[in-house]
């Protein structure tokens, strides 16, 4: 039996990365999937790949009525809608703030935040109506702390936490949980800077980015996609509001060999151990 049987559910951004290694897991978990993203050709692949459990439908996630069309889709194609998953992205507006543009501003803004509010706001009639639901959103572990990404993909994914947050506190009532995941570093186009990326590119990301993990390896689409399982599934059934950081420690600091000060020290400290002891 699957985590997801007779679920039905939304993941944008779905045809690449994160998206598509969530899709692939939730439709060996037992769910029927709407994959939607901007790149057709990648999204019509993978839906045929995953079979009659998937379809495809292509979605710019910054505009209201495509992310209208979107939910409508999935409740006409499977009649409910268990989960959606507000994942899509982009790296955002790079440089320093005195050169970013009002467009790059907007755009960023867009595509990280606007989405998401869309989301959230097309996707809670239906699962109001139906008494159940459960929306993610992927926000990121620059959303939590600066330093990691620039300045507006970092504000826009903190906003997602909140906004995860507040809306939570509306929807508990009609049983619909709200909850985000923030990834660390995972080997996926966007972390290597290029949507067409191709897997040996992806591959020199994995041995270039395993040094500084924590973990010593970079996180894979399946790390994220095994939380959002969760987070979709019954499992979770009482957990709303939160922000899940699957990142294998990166968050946390620097993995110990980073520290040749601390790494080196050997001897056992005795002194300040009281006489006798
Ligand atoms: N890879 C990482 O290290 C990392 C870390 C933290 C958070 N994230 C977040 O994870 C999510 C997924 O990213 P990924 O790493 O899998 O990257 P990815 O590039 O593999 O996938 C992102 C997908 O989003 C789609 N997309 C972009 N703009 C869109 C739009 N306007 N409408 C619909 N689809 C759109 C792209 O076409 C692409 O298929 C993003 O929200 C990203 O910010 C990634």
């Amino acid at each position: 039996m699957g985590r997801l049987d007779g679920k039905v559910a939304i993941i944008t951004g779905g045809a690449s990365g994160i998206g598509a290694g969530t899709a692939q897991r939730f439709v060996e978990e037992g769910a029927k999937v709407l994959i939607t993203d901007l790149d057709a050709d990648k999204g019509v692949a993978l839906a045929a790949e995953l079979g009659d459990a998937a379809a495809f439908l292509q979605t710019d996630v910054s505009q209201e009525d495509q992310v209208a069309a979107m939910i409508a889709e999935a409740t006409d194609r499977w009649g409910r809608l268990d989960c959606l998953y507000n994942n899509a992205g982009f790296g955002g507006a790079l440089g320093p703030i005195s050169a970013t543009t009002l467009d790059d501003y907007d755009l960023t803004m867009d595509v990280l935040l606007k989405s998401v509010f869309l989301g959230m706001k097309h996707a809670a009639p239906v699962m109001t109506a139906q008494g159940s639901g459960s929306i993610i959103s992927t926000a990121s572990v620059a959303g939590i702390r600066v330093g990691f990404a620039p300045h507006l993909y970092s504000v826009a994914k903190c906003a997602v936490i909140h906004l995860t947050k507040t809306v939570a506190l509306e929807l508990g009532e009609h049983n619909i949980r709200v909850n985000a995941i923030c990834p660390g570093f995972i080997a996926t186009p966007l972390a290597a800077g290029r949507p067409d990326a191709d897997e040996s590119q992806i591959q020199q990301l994995r041995e270039s980015g395993a040094a500084s993990q924590v973990m010593g390896r970079v996180g894979e689409p399946r790390d994220i996609a095994n939380m959002a399982l969760f987070l979709a599934s019954d499992d979770s059934e009482w957990i709303t509001g939160r922000e899940f950081v699957v990142d294998g420690g990166f968050e946390a600091g620097p993995p110990w060999s980073r520290w040749p000060r601390f790494a080196r020290m050997e001897r056992p400290i005795r002194h300040h151990r009281p006489p006798g002891r």
